[in-house]
């Protein structure tokens, strides 16, 4: 067997378990003062007056910037930005926590201490209405291309940073620092006519789910360290994008792409948060500017919840018809969501319905509301993560509502190609998955009728849902060299964020070359190595896998040609050198034009709820995905039990309460955002079918981090529904609303 049917532990284990694998914060440079942001106290307004000189005075404290002397960072030309609107440089304030003024000390204790020192006096604060206050939600699109192209665009680009890009080349200063900014759902769209469709079908169901802010929370919070030599910046920062921060930076302080070092080995999660760059970063490598020291921050968990966007809550509305014999003749599917008063952050909750089921007819609309509060971002399985929560929990109102099996109600729903572009799927063994994880879970068991399946004062819930995710295929580069020690070097700019990406690259090396995995070494996560995309949209394994493999399929044609006699070791010493290495590149844009392509999924859980207390348990959940070729089964298996435990969250506990007086969230801490600990998480049972796509990559692979993710809320809600006949359709499923007497509303 091949190493890469195997699986391989993880390379990375032994420093991450010891601790000599360093992230950001655990960077020690010599003479560094440490940065502490001053949040804003409310939502809207101006800054009156700002008192600093009881902080300037506090032990150790060697400056207090405000916006009065922070210098002003160039904002054009700058994707991928968080937000466009940068604090600190003036005397607005746009959301609760926006930074006001930085500290700066010999320590990080002391300038926590001042910080909390700097009075701050704010004028004219008129908070807008809360999301879902009855305002005015507004359309999204403008700058957009059709939804279409951009699907094809998506497949092809970097993420969605092409649509800002183009934003960036398109519109003026003003336009980019105004509205139009982080557009990342496309204008209405639909095809075939949806009120024809739902005029005749024989059963139309329509109902509205909810899903909540929520908030990335990794465990390692974002942090910086700057420190410039002469014009020269290096950055380390925890990111899951070094040369998007690169790219920032440079842009920021008006430097050649070249002056700018962003390094980050390892970060401890990020699941969206740290995608984008957001102003900490630039204002501390401007504070590092103005002291001439090195300058270190991290942001405080409250912080957290403030300085790199949220998950922004969804309101959706989906309507289905249906043919008596479970045939599908229109869906609708609306979706709102509340963005900051300058950026335009649509949830793009509405593409799953997309290309999930067949129907002559169509419609996804979304929406936006304008809310005092700070801009929003992707958050680990964005758009599909909410959305399908919405279409399967409707799907299943739609097989009770029929009568149908919820299985058999989907295996009537098959398209044979994209019922919105009609072009071809490049896989989809969607079936295959819905098929294999009903079986392993024993779902002909079943009876059907809500309540039917009781055990003593357990009332247990048999639910399931369709999974799938966009393929987002980002180009990347890397560089591989052998030497005559024998051992070979993969380089890759990537940083790892804790998916396992070393082990992946390691295998696809040593597969390629045919060398023992052992000898592979890797070294990532800076800028001055190969160019490679960010660690988002599930990309990673697809991307830089590809360059690699590209890399050592180059390299082993050049250590073949010297001789097919011997190791490679000996080949280079009988050839005189010291060693061979080549450098490739994979652009996604040269391969699979034209095809729809997807990942898929089926996840059944079994849920346990306590008749009396309303308590929701999952003790089991069985989950087949296809998610092109699986590479590390290891590490892959681990991602998916992440995610499906991260969907457990989402149905079950975690919500950021936004408190609509104080315009605010309300709990910034771990103690007030609830998560899934092991005892909360049953028995998993992950399996995948085959599934290599060779229009995603020349892998076979496409993505896996985000999908597991996707639809465990809707099977969740689902199973709820048949444990107790209770639809609950506002999530996360906490008792009070799962006691609610039906009907009270
Ligand atoms: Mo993910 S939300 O693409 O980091």
């Amino acid at each position: 067997m091949t190493a890469v049917a195997r699986g391989l532990r993880r390379p990375d284990g032994p420093a991450k378990l010891t601790g000599t694998a360093v992230y950001t914060a655990d960077t020690k440079i010599e003479g560094v003062a440490y940065a502490v942001l001053v949040p804003a106290t409310v939502p809207s307004g101006r800054i009156a007056h700002i008192d600093t000189t009881v902080a300037a005075a506090a032990p150790g404290v060697l400056a207090v910037l405000t916006h009065a002397d922070m210098p002003r960072l160039n904002l054009i030309g700058t994707p991928p930005l968080g937000q466009s609107v940068l604090p600190v440089q003036d005397d607005r304030v746009r959301y609760e926590g926006q930074p006001v003024a930085m500290v700066l000390a010999d320590t990080a204790e002391r300038a926590h201490y001042a910080a909390g020192l700097v009075g701050v006096a704010y004028a004219d604060a008129a908070a807008q209405p809360a999301f879902g206050a009855g305002e005015p939600v507004t359309p999204i699109g403008g700058l957009l291309v059709r939804p279409r192209l951009m699907s094809r665009k998506f497949n092809a680009e970097v993420l969605t940073l092409k649509i800002l890009a183009s934003a960036v080349a398109s519109g003026s200063r003003r336009r980019l620092a105004g509205s139009r900014f982080k557009v990342l759902a496309g204008p209405d769209d639909g095809v075939g006519d949806v009120d024809a469709g739902l005029a005749g079908a024989d059963t139309v169901v329509t109902a509205t789910y909810t899903t909540p802010d929520r908030h990335h929370n990794p465990i390692e919070p974002s942090a910086t360290l700057a420190d410039w030599d002469g014009d020269q910046l290096t950055v380390r920062d925890a990111t899951q994008w070094v040369f998007g921060t690169r790219m920032v930076l440079a842009a920021a302080f008006g430097l050649p792409a070249d002056h700018v070092r962003v390094v980050c080995p390892y970060i401890g999660g990020g699941f969206g948060c740290k995608g984008f760059v957001w102003p900490h970063t630039l204002l501390t490598a401007a504070a590092a500017r103005v002291t001439g020291r090195p300058v270190k921050l991290v942001l405080t968990r409250a912080q957290m919840f403030t300085s790199c966007g949220h998950q922004p809550a969804t309101r959706q509305t989906v309507t289905l018809g249906a043919t008596r014999d479970g045939r599908l003749t229109a869906i609708r599917h609306h979706s709102v969501n509340p963005t900051s008063t300058f950026d335009d952050y649509a949830e793009n909750a509405t593409d799953g319905t997309r290309w999930m089921y067949a129907s002559p007819a169509i419609a996804v609309a979304t929406r936006i509301q304008r809310t005092d509060r700070p801009t929003p971002t992707p958050m680990r399985a964005p758009a599909e993560g909410v959305g399908m929560f919405a279409l399967e929990s409707a799907m299943d109102e739609l097989a009770y509502s029929l009568g149908i099996d919820p299985v058999d109600l989907r295996l009537r729903n098959e398209p044979a190609v994209d019922p919105m572009t009609g072009r071809p799927f490049s896989s989809r063994p969607f079936t295959e998955c819905l098929r294999q994880a009903a079986e392993r879970f024993g779902w002909s068991g079943r009876t059907c009728e809500p309540g039917s399946m009781r055990d003593g004062d357990q009332l247990i819930g048999w639910g399931m849902a369709a999974v799938t995710m966009n393929t987002f295929r980002m180009p990347s580069s890397a560089r591989v060299r052998v030497d005559v020690g024998g051992r070979t070097v993969v380089e890759v700019g990537t940083q790892e964020i804790g998916t396992g990406l070393p082990g992946v690259v390691t295998m696809i090396a040593a597969e390629t070359l045919d060398v023992d995995p052992g000898s592979v070494e890797v070294r990532h996560g800076e800028t001055n190595l190969p160019e490679t995309s960010g660690t988002f949209g599930s990309s990673a394994t697809m991307g830089v896998g590809s360059a690699v493999a590209a890399a050592a399929g180059e390299l082993r044609a050049k250590l073949d040609a010297l001789g097919q006699v011997g190791g490679y070791a000996a080949r280079l010493a009988n050839a005189g050198l010291d060693s061979l290495e080549a450098e490739a590149r994979w652009d996604p844009a040269e391969q699979g034009g034209g095809h729809s392509i997807h990942t898929y999924g089926a996840v059944f859980v079994e849920v346990r709820v306590d008749a009396d207390l309303g308590l929701v348990r999952m003790p089991r959940c069985v989950a087949t995905y296809a998610a092109g070729r699986i590479i590390n089964p290891l590490t892959a298996r681990s991602q998916i039990i992440g995610g499906i435990t991260w969907g457990y969250g989402q149905a079950i506990l975690e919500a950021s309460i936004f408190e609509p007086q104080l315009g605010r969230f309300l709990s910034k801490n771990l103690a007030g955002y609830l998560m899934p600990v092991n005892a909360d998480i049953g028995n998993i049972d992950v399996s995948f079918v085959d599934d290599a796509d060779p229009h995603a990559s020349p892998l076979g692979a496409k993505g896996i981090g985000e999908l597991s993710a996707v639809g465990v809320s809707a099977a969740i809600a689902n199973a709820v529904f048949h444990a107790t006949g209770a639809r609950v359709r506002d999530l996360p499923i906490t008792i009070e609303r799962l006691l609610k007497p039906a009907g009270a509303d």
